[in-house]
């Protein structure tokens, strides 16, 4: 079996252990003669498989009872507009734009009310979080908007924004589960779970209780109403069965490391080692502004374009996948998230060494 290294920024890297045991009960889901892929969503069977999974994360995350878990479709993208669908009663929001991902959920909100930026990082191509203890919030706004981990450019939120008393929507996409978090700061937390939890196709929204009510935007599609999934328990059609499936036993993997703690513990110690070295190098460089850099995405340049490329292709047939930067920024990023083993960062860092030994 030859497995690379894979640095992919989602779809990405899952645990082997989970992947094996899919694998054993593929043809045969513990005795039910079936594969979780084929059984009926509303049988006893997958009803524990949903449910184990729903307390699984509640207890990694210690959920308070006053929030609901969500296992929705549509992609983070789709979100973007059940966020002020949902949530725009006076149809004003305010956002905080630190880069693509942050940008796309402002233009989305834009089509259903007033969106407001409160602060952004583009004057630096998002290289940095703004200050964020004192924005321009209004009373008239329904809430604070943030993308907490920005994938494309490795900055990650080490303070939550001074939302002055508003609800709180934050995007945790690329740094679900890699460290503890109080959910109790949030009206609305959300991703896609395509780079930390399991394959893409799912979307885990944690929503405080009484922000789940009927009074949405006129024309809200019945899916789309929180409400709606609320009531059904994520049952109100067929869900997305095999990649819960898939997120639950993630959750068993993470709380057999030791959950949160440990998986915060183990993503500073990987993101130290590659940090480290690119302080040090005088070929590699990180992108971000120390205090604000991510555990889970790592950007780094070399300042030279066809440099880069011969990085990447050699990396890559040295099984050192996926290390080019997203196509809006170029050069490289390595996408360390939990599932990464040490020793892949390790040997990534080995790797860098050599190439800029030979290439000086
Ligand atoms: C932070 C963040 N938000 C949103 C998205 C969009 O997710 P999706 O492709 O599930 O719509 C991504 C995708 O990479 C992301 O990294």
């Amino acid at each position: 079996m030859a497995r690379v290294y894979n640095f992919s920024a989602g779809p990405a890297v899952l645990p082997e252990e989970v992947l094996k045991e899919a694998a054993d009960e593929m043809m045969d889901y513990k005795g039910s003669g079936q594969s979780v892929m084929e059984m009926s969503h509303r049988s006893k069977v997958y009803d524990e498989i949903i449910k184990e999974a729903e307390k699984d994360l509640r207890d990694l995350l210690e959920i308070p009872d006053n929030y609901k878990v969500l296992f929705l479709q549509g992609g983070a993208s789709q979100f973007f507009a059940e966020v002020p669908m949902n949530l725009m009663k006076n149809k004003k929001a305010g956002y905080i734009i630190t880069g693509q991902w942050a940008k796309k959920a402002f233009a989305e909100a834009k089509i259903y009310g007033e969106a407001v930026e409160l602060a952004s990082s583009a004057d630096k191509t998002f290289t940095y979080i703004p200050d964020c203890s004192d924005l321009a919030i209004t009373d008239d706004m329904d809430y604070v908007y943030i993308c907490e981990n920005n994938t494309i450019y490795g900055t990650k939120y080490k303070t939550l924004p001074n939302t002055k008393g508003k609800i709180l929507v934050s995007d945790v996409s690329s740094c679900f589960l890699s460290e503890p978090m109080d959910v109790t700061k949030y009206g609305v937390v959300y991703g896609g779970v395509q780079k930390n939890i399991g394959p893409a196709g799912v979307v885990i929204a944690i929503i405080r209780e009484d922000l789940i009510t009927d009074d949405v935007l006129p024309g809200t599609p019945t899916m789309l109403k929180w409400k709606t999934q609320s009531d059904n328990d994520s049952l109100y059609n067929t869900p997305p069965c095999y990649n819960i499936y898939i997120c639950g036993k993630v959750f068993k993997w993470i709380k057999k490391m030791g959950g949160l703690k440990a998986m915060k513990e183990h993503n500073e110690k990987k993101a130290k080692i590659l940090y480290d070295f690119l302080d040090e190098s005088k070929m590699f460089k990180g992108t971000v502004r120390k205090e604000d850099r991510s555990l889970m995405n790592v950007p780094f340049i070399t300042g030279d374009d066809d440099l880069n490329a011969k990085f990447i292709s050699e990396a890559s047939k040295a099984g050192f996948v996926n290390l080019k930067g997203h196509r809006t920024v170029g050069g490289m990023r390595a996408s360390i998230y939990n599932a990464m083993p040490i020793e892949g960062v390790e040997k990534l860092v080995e790797f860098m060494r050599k190439f800029e030994k030979e290439n000086a």
